[in-house]
């Protein structure tokens, strides 16, 4: 009864945002912010928050811990929905482009890589199901894990949970970053994915960012060095008042 009522309430819970299906498909390329507000529930997170990202531009963002980066990044998925202010896509208000036609053409590369028990090769895949063996093994390169992975006895066959707790922070973030570039779309969002990297592997990505110039891409980091790629880099304030 206990495993029962649990189930139902997550069956019962609502999503934050409603997913939109009657709204317009649109060229992703740019993203227009200005005045923009938000709070979750009372707590005031961002206030006349003010940027424009340009397409095939990379946009650095960068800030004090706890300061919004990334609740900023999860509003331009519609996660959340603003409380006031401008959040244009490609020129139209992020609510009124549907929901797919969103998912399809903008990533959000978070914090933290969710590993599932499959193989490492098919935990890449997730960002593009179709992808060819070829497409895993380029992503993997531009992420810098594909010597890794190769090092293992099952290579890309290796499964996450025969691994058990011997993947390094570094690991998961490159599994994660390879899943950023397999998808492919136009709008990539990369929160603080080099924190867990050392200089020689930060390198090797940075230089694959650089490589994709049709990419929009807005890249939140505390460090200079990551943030050296940008071609405008937003200090966010942490102006937060309850
Ligand atoms: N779901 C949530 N509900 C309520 N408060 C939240 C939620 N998510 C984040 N916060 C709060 O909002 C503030 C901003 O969080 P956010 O994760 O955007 O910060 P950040 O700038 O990305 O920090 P970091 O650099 O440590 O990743 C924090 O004070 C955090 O506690
Ligand atoms: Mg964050």
């Amino acid at each position: 009864m206990a495993s029962g009522d649990r189930v139902l309430s997550l069956l019962e819970e609502e999503p934050e945002t409603k997913d939109i299906s009657n709204g317009m498909n649109v060229d992703f390329d740019s993203i227009d912010i200005k005045n923009l507000d938000f709070a979750y529930n009372t707590e005031k997170i961002l206030q006349n928050i003010t940027l424009s990202c340009k397409s095939g531009n990379i946009t650095g963002i960068y800030g004090k811990s706890g300061c919004g980066k990334s609740t900023l990044l999860k509003l331009m998925m519609r996660f959340w929905n603003r409380d006031g202010g401008i959040l244009n896509l490609s020129g139209y208000p992020i609510e009124n482009i549907n929901t797919q036609n969103l998912r399809e053409h903008e990533s959000y590369c978070t914090q933290d890589t969710f590993l599932f028990n499959d193989t490492i090769g098919n935990n890449i895949r997730i960002a593009k199901l179709n992808a060819s063996d070829k497409e895993v093994t380029k992503a993997a390169k531009s992420a810098s894990i594909h010597d890794f992975i190769s090092s293992l006895p099952n290579g890309y066959n290796t499964q996450i949970g025969e691994l058990g707790d011997r993947l390094s922070g570094g690991e998961k973030q490159r599994i994660g970053i390879a899943r950023a570039f397999l998808s492919g779309v136009n709008i990539m969002l990369l929160d603080e994915l080099t924190s867990n990297l050392d200089s020689l592997n930060e390198a090797i990505i940075l230089k694959s960012l650089k490589n994709t110039n049709d990419k929009t891409i807005i890249l939140v980091s505390h460090r200079k060095s990551t943030l050296s790629i940008a071609d405008t880099v937003y200090y966010l304030e942490n102006n937060r008042r309850s």
